[in-house]
């Protein structure tokens, strides 16, 4: 059902430090920071030939990756991403899996723009997983 990795997601304490490590050391293509209000984030996207990694950092009074870096002060892996065809027929194989969707169950609207939905860590190991749709 899950198809390619479509990012990694790292909650980061200081935005401008972790560009300069992906794009000064690492010499990574980094994208300039987009803001996503809907989703409590400023978004930084690293290009890979095969994938993204997506550097978050905390934007307004109740970002959801505020409460990570509290747990995290310098930062971690918050979430993988995969691809996935078909997002409802996604959910309702996962939900009759026994699997829990975070929040309503419907999906959002990703940084993307593409429908997402996330994935409760305690039913994968505790890593937090977001499915977008392809
Ligand atoms: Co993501």
């Amino acid at each position: 059902m899950i198809e390619k990795l479509n990012h990694v997601a790292i909650a980061v304490p200081d935005l401008e430090a972790a560009c300069a490590s992906y794009r000064g050391m690492l010499g990574a293509k980094v994208s300039k920071p987009q803001d996503e209000p809907d989703h409590g984030v400023t978004v930084v996207f690293v290009e890979l030939a095969n994938s993204k990694i997506e550097l978050l950092f905390p934007l307004g009074d109740n970002s959801p990756i505020q409460g990570f870096l509290d747990k995290n002060p310098s930062g971690g892996i918050h979430h993988l991403c995969f691809e996935v065809d078909d997002i409802m027929a996604a959910r309702d194989h996962l939900v009759s899996e026994g699997a829990r969707i975070l929040g309503s169950g419907e999906p959002k609207t990703g940084a993307h723009g593409k429908p997402v939905l996330f994935l409760h860590p305690k039913d994968f190991q505790g890593t937090l997983i977001e499915l977008e749709e392809a």
